[in-house]
């Protein structure tokens, strides 16, 4: 294959990943979402695997299909997405949270489809669960990556959720920037310790995953040794 002479330095490691939306159900019909295409997640599995890791992957609905040789565990609401990554976190040994989380479900999910009876409808909604932050709170946690897609004030946003949710390193993106983020097939991006700041230039999603599974690991390795 065209792995043949892939250096299979994650071998000894399992990297679990969570990838693409959730869907925030409002009726049995219709939900809440956002535009995640899973790209970033799914290449970052793809290159992992690639480089010996087990991987698994913890996806919301997308259209892509999951690369051969992970375990594919497939969610559609955050809260969902909540309950297996805290069953399968601890048997890794690096958190990938690449995920798009909506950040509020809905109150009250209707049992019937909604009427359009009126002029105006609120929806109420509530806060989810942070995965990444209570992931982080784990006794045996593995070693946590965060991403930030922010529109402003990128690196200080980035930051405080690197400390905020007690983060190994944040991969932050400037999502307002056309053609990098959300459902681009490339990106650009900045990875953020409490010790450096390193660029990712454009590129696209699968070359972006190379360089970033190998940085990953350099900050791994620097960590527990
Ligand atoms: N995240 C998570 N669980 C949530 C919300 C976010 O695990 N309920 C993770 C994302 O997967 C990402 C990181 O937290 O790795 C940052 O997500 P982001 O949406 O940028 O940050 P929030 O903390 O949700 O803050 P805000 O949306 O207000 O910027
Ligand atoms: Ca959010």
């Amino acid at each position: 294959s065209s792995d043949f002479f892939a250096d299979k330095y994650l071998q000894d490691q399992h990297w679990v990943i969570t990838a693409g939306p959730t869907r925030e159900a409002i009726d049995p019909v219709r939900y809440i979402s956002n535009y995640s295409s899973g790209k970033m997640g799914y290449a970052i599995a793809h290159a992992a695997l690639r480089a010996g890791a087990k991987v698994t992957l913890i996806s919301g609905p997308v259209n892509i299909s999951a690369p051969r040789g992970c375990e594919l565990i497939e969610v559609t609401s955050a809260e969902q997405m909540y309950q297996q990554a805290l069953t399968y976190a601890p048997q890794g040994t690096t958190f990938i949270a690449c995920a798009a989380v909506a950040d509020y479900r809905v109150a009250d999910i209707a049992k019937e489809k909604i009427k359009k009876d009126n002029e105006h409808m609120q929806l109420s909604l509530v806060k989810n669960q942070d995965i990444v932050a209570d992931v982080a709170k784990l006794a045996n946690k593995p070693f946590i990556v965060g991403f930030a897609a922010e529109t402003q004030n990128i690196a200080h946003y980035a930051r405080g959720k690197l400390k905020r949710k007690n983060l190994d390193l944040i991969a932050a993106n400037d999502v307002a920037k056309a053609g990098q983020g959300f459902n681009s097939d490339d990106n650009a991006l900045t990875l953020y310790s409490a010790f450096d700041e390193i660029e990712i230039p454009l590129a696209n999603k699968q070359v972006i995953a190379t360089k970033l599974v190998s940085l990953i690991n350099q900050h791994y390795l620097a960590k527990s040794t």
